[in-house]
């Protein structure tokens, strides 16, 4: 599994092939290729449990799942012992010091993505990195400085994944989601000009302790939740601009608002909490409003006070035609139930309050969400050297726009980008 010959220079997009994630028509390689991939993950949580998950339904590629290395013991073993992976660490180093890993897949906390990333490609491992690929995690009263800063870790970030000529992969699960890989085929089916994207994630708040201070998460909502969405509209207009043009559409401005609404009096004091709060110094709500380089223009909503299970959305306006994508909630199956105890212990929906009145059944959510069809992707594009849809630009790309769109929240004005 030697590592990828990698060019050096920017940080360009890759070309992109028009498929649904998990590629189709894609055929095994030889048999001289076929020695399984093996998988070390880094984090025992939330994102990590979807990974493993995914590890086990990959089809036509072996995989060899080593090992996990987490922060707390613990659950280091019990997510070992849970998804089968052979053993357990608290240590990086010694995952990455076994040279049956192949692959570095990076689940843990965002202040902890680069230091991990770096450490894995330079012991030439390939890497994928959950969502952001990084941030800035110091005092997040410059936003100058913040967005400085968050470029400067991607920098060093690529700069190591090129030194060592290792793959990297963005797991950025809405460019896998079958919904929005759809509408990226529709788009390119009519041709049309793509005027505006209206989307949103969206729930009534992130279970990681992680998540509520910015020295570990680096941001609010806009950051944990709105780079699904941003990223699914960076997606959908780079491929616009390379189907006409051979180039980009990039974002030439963006203009946002964030906020603490879970800190209005009224709610502070109403006596039953159903969304989350205790968010010390990041924001649970932010609007962000990006204008494209060829004019067209995109909304993005991100926050931690909707009810009513995960909202992940996406509505494409063009010239020539209407796409509405709902990842989640969908109405594939919809039931009903005059207590919450009816459905017993059967899963209905990530993040719904209650199972009580008419729900939406998430049937193989996990698919949906396109979290199978990335890591399958992944381990093809290992196997075979092929370039991933969800790749290192994106991941940039997602990071820039954050942090302006942080900058212009800041200093309330529209923020250009270069
Ligand atoms: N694509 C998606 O839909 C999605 C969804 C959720 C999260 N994410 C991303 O996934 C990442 C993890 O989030 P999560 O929700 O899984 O968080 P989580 O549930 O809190 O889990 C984080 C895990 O990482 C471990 N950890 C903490 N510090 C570490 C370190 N320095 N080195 C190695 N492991 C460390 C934690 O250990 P302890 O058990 O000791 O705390 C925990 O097992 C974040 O980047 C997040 O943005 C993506």
């Amino acid at each position: 599994m030697a590592p990828r010959n990698s060019p050096a220079g920017g940080i360009r997009p890759a070309a992109g092939r028009p498929h649904v994630g998990a590629a189709e028509g894609w055929q095994p390689p030889g048999e001289e290729c076929m020695e399984p991939i093996g998988i070390g993950i880094v984090g025992a949580g939330f994102a990590a449990n979807q990974h493993a998950a995914a590890y086990q339904a990959v089809t036509r590629v072996p995989v060899n799942l080593v090992g996990v290395a987490s922060r707390t013991p613990e659950r280091a073993e019990a997510f070992a012992r849970r998804h089968g992976f052979a053993f357990a660490t608290t240590e990086l180093a010694a995952l990455l010091a076994r040279p049956d890993v192949h692959l570095v897949d990076v689940c843990a906390p965002n202040f902890a993505h680069e230091e991990i990333l770096v450490a894995a490609a330079r012991a030439g491992k390939h890497v994928i990195c959950e969502k952001p690929l990084t941030a800035f995690f110091g005092d997040p009263t410059d936003p100058a400085r913040m967005r400085d800063e968050a470029r400067a870790s991607v920098q060093r970030i690529h700069e190591a994944v090129q030194q060592a000529g290792v793959h990297f992969f963005y797991a950025e699960n809405w460019i896998y989601a079958p919904a929005i890989q759809k509408a990226m085929r529709l788009c390119e089916a009519a041709g049309g000009t793509l005027f505006d994207i209206r989307a949103e994630e969206a729930h009534s708040g992130s279970h990681s302790p992680y998540a509520r201070q910015w020295r570990t998460s680096g941001g609010g909502s806009l950051l944990r939740l709105g780079s699904h969405p941003l990223a699914a509209a960076l997606y959908l207009k780079r491929r616009e601009g390379l189907r006409r043009s051979g180039t980009p559409i990039r974002v030439a401005s963006v203009t946002c608002e964030v906020a603490n609404v879970t800190r209005i009096p009224s709610f502070t004091q109403e006596p039953t909490r159903w969304v989350a709060s205790g968010w010390q110094d990041v924001e649970d709500w932010a609007t962000l409003l990006l204008e494209f380089t060829d004019g067209a223009r995109a909304s993005i909503a991100a926050s931690d006070i909707v009810l009513g299970g995960i909202r992940n959305r996406m509505e494409l306006y063009l010239s020539n035609g209407r796409i509405d994508c709902n990842l989640n909630p969908n109405n594939t199956c919809v039931a009903y139930a005059p207590s919450p105890e009816v459905f017993g212990d059967e899963y209905i929906a990530e993040k719904l309050d209650t199972k009580a009145g008419w729900s939406f059944p998430s049937i193989n959510e996990d698919w949906f969400q396109g979290y199978p069809q990335e890591i399958q992707e992944f381990v093809e594009c290992v196997a075979t050297g092929r370039e991933p849809l969800s790749d290192m630009s994106l991941a940039a790309d997602v990071v820039e726009v954050t942090y302006a769109a942080y900058q212009s929240a800041r200093e309330g004005r529209r923020v250009l980008l270069a």
